[in-house]
């Protein structure tokens, strides 16, 4: 079989947080797959990068007082111990925002340019004027204008489901600075992705048969104009904006001062970057490797990015010349016991340096998550108990015990030597080889779960073979060595097929295997030949441990409790922390106390009658009748809460509430303090 030349991929995460479940899962599955490539033989670069641009990781690195260059740089030092720590082989690793991606981009945007596929329009954004800076979508927040609901982002209402333009937000706010944005028009460099060259090539090279057909389906919806679940209209592919104005962590735009790509623009071409970053390192020529006809490329993404990677991407590539992926291999969300879908920002419940850390074994996690892996873009849940029972059933009770069971008698009964195998030992062996063939199409095909089944299966049959003959039991029988001798070379031989099998999965353990094994180095057409009768073995050490589990217990236990809050000189912690949009909704007016009395049958309450400047007076009960006698509040004014519903109470109604200072405890401190504003203060005038 000739050698085949392959690229692969998985997508580049923001470089403005630590790796969490989903991203491991996702780096699991595409080694599990070029490991797989490269026992083939195929030469395989698999390459990385932070995703380093970006308004939000600008932003992020203002807040956390760094330069982006030093934030990023920060997040980049911690990949290692993930990617070391769970065996994901990536060739290179680089970033976005390295010399070879600025180069790349920029010549790619000039031959899309050259093309005819670069537009620019003047458009309207919002513009933060307290930080001087156009706003990310993300960034803008205020209230749906279908439903109402506050505190939406720019783009879509996470109450109702509307789609909407920032543009449309009533009260908008920057949720950066809190400052209404306002609109201001720049000009943008558009991709025409609806000129009728890009349609024609992306209806074809999204529907030709590669594509996942779920994939593929969801893709065709955006190429034909449609109406959408919220009565809009969809008009097929839409130019895409690519720019962004200054201030931007990312990489100028040539010939246009001020302009850089929106990192979505410049993203992708990192893994080119990475690629061009680790040839050169190598010494070879990047034009003439990616020329190569031969050359596959693949790309490993989540279902969230497949417009980048099916529509962008591949016309990016094509209009500007260069080669075009030759699939994107799309897997679904994963879910941490049946919990949230793992979001991009914050990870939830499976913390992967903490199962390190815990000592657990990284080979368990990719065994479990490969045992749960297929082809299709389909969500998969981590459950506890499921991992336990797979872990410790399948491969430890399954597969790790054949070693188990054989190798001890070798060692102690033969001197570590193999011995001859009879028919039905043949034949076992033989049943195992047939298998292989079925089992790399299952890789080759991202059918993990399945390769993993059939694998599982063999090891029934060697445990079904070990519990007919019981070795425990020929070891005690007179004359009856070389039946033991037979059995147990059966189940060392069948041990290491099934390691084979395993080995994208379960690189460290096939590696100690190949060495207690004595054999080098091992692929899937090593599955052919058998060891041999007198091949020495090593000493059989515990290959691996059962997950204990006292370990998922730490694993998903909350993080410790935070410190006892300090009290502050008022006796009560800080509340949680508000959006300026939450302190909004309270309405507070100065208001004038026109009349105070006792309140007969109460010994706490004062009556007052309140002018909010509302042409009326208001009702309001209040607290204080220990503190001030009616007649001192008389004429002073004070702050109303004057959009609090009115509540019945036992004497009237009450219609709004008087704010007034208090020790929390007032055992520990008495009294209680009614507000007044400082002179000049009108009734009816807004606080905040
Ligand atoms: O969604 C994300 O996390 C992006 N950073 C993925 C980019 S993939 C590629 F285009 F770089
Ligand atoms: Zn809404």
């Amino acid at each position: 079989m000739s050698q085949r030349r392959l690229f692969v991929t998985t997508a580049l995460p923001y470089a403005n947080g630590n790796f969490h479940i989903g991203h491991i899962m996702e780096y699991i599955q595409a080694d599990i797959w070029v490991r797989f490539q490269r026992m083939q033989g195929n030469e395989v670069n698999f390459v990385g990068a932070d995703d380093a641009h970006g308004a939000p990781i600008m932003i992020a690195a203002e807040k956390a007082g760094k330069t982006p260059q030093q934030f990023v740089a920060d997040i980049a030092a911690g990949r290692k111990p993930y990617l070391d720590g769970f065996h994901i082989s990536f060739d290179n690793w680089h970033s976005t925002d390295a010399p070879e991606n600025h180069q790349l981009a920029q010549q790619i945007y000039l031959d899309l340019k050259k093309a005819g596929l670069i537009a620019s329009k003047t458009i309207e954004q919002f513009f933060d004027p307290d930080k001087n800076m156009f706003l990310p979508d993300r960034f803008i927040k205020g209230q749906c204008p279908k439903c109402g609901a506050k505190d939406q982002y720019g783009d879509n209402c996470e109450v109702c489901g509307a789609v909407y333009a920032p543009t449309d937000l009533i009260n908008p706010y920057s949720a950066w600075s809190g400052a209404t944005p306002v609109l201001k028009s720049s000009e943008h460099f558009f991709f025409k992705l609806s000129d009728p060259r890009c349609v024609e090539f992306l209806e074809n090279w999204t529907q030709d048969g590669k594509l996942q057909p779920e994939v593929a389906n969801k893709v065709k919806e955006w190429f034909s104009v449609r109406e959408n679940a919220d009565g809009t209209i969809s008009e097929g592919l839409g130019d895409w904006d690519i720019s962004r104005d200054a201030p931007y962590f990312g990489i100028e735009i040539p010939d246009a001062p001020g302009k850089y790509f929106y990192v979505w623009l410049d993203a992708p071409v990192g893994y080119l970057a990475s690629l061009k970053n680790l040839l050169d390192k190598k010494g070879l020529n990047y034009d003439a490797y990616m020329t190569d006809p031969a050359l596959e490329q693949y790309h490993f993404i989540g279902k969230d990015i497949v417009t980048f990677h099916t529509l962008f991407w591949p016309a990016m590539l094509h209009f500007s010349g260069r080669k075009t992926p030759d699939n994107v291999f799309v897997h679904g969300f994963l879910t941490v016991n049946n919990g949230e879908k793992m979001s991009k920002s914050r990870g939830t419940g499976l913390d992967p340096l903490k199962y390190l850390s815990l000592g657990m074994n990284p080979e368990w996690l990719r065994y479990y998550l490969a045992a749960k892996l297929n082809a299709r873009n389909e969500d998969i849940d981590f459950n506890a108990e499921d991992f336990m029972a797979r872990v410790n059933s399948d491969l430890v009770g399954k597969y790790i015990n054949i070693a188990s069971r054989a190798a001890g008698f070798i060692s102690k009964r033969f001197a570590g030597q193999l011995g001859e195998v009879s028919a039905d030992g043949t034949a076992l062996l033989a049943s195992l080889r047939e298998q292989k063939d079925s089992i790399e199409q299952l890789y080759e095909s991202r059918e993990f779960a399945k390769a993993l089944r059939e694998t599982m299966l063999l090891a029934d049959r060697i445990n079904e073979y070990v519990d007919q003959n019981k070795p425990w039991v020929l070891a005690k029988q007179q004359g009856m060595d070389a039946r033991l001798h037979d059995v147990c070379t059966v189940c060392i031989e069948a041990f290491r097929l099934l390691t084979i099998y395993l080995k994208p999965v379960l690189p460290a353990l096939a590696a100690q295997v190949e060495d207690f094994l004595k054999t080098g180095s091992q692929s899937f057409q090593d599955s052919a030949a058998t060891l041999g009768s007198g091949h020495l073995i090593g000493d059989y050490t515990h290959l691996m441990q059962r997950v204990d589990v006292k370990q998922l217990d730490a694993l998903f236990e909350a993080p410790a409790a935070p410190e006892p809050e300090k009290l502050t000189p008022g006796g009560e912690a800080l509340a949680p922390t508000i959006t300026i949009d939450d302190f909004a909704k309270v309405d507070l007016r100065i208001a004038k106390i026109v009349n105070c009395e006792p309140v007969e049958g109460s010994t706490k309450l004062l009556r007052m009658t309140l002018d909010a400047g509302e042409g009326k007076m208001r009702n309001v009960f209040s607290g204080i009748a220990s503190a001030y006698k009616p007649e001192d509040l008389i004429g002073k004014h004070t702050v109303l809460v004057a959009n609090l519903a009115p509540r019945k109470m036992k004497f009237g109604i009450s219609e709004g509430m008087v704010l007034a200072a208090s020790h929390a405890d007032d055992k520990v401190q008495p009294g209680i303090y009614v507000l007044e504003p400082l002179p000049g203060a009108m009734p009816g005038m807004r606080v905040g």
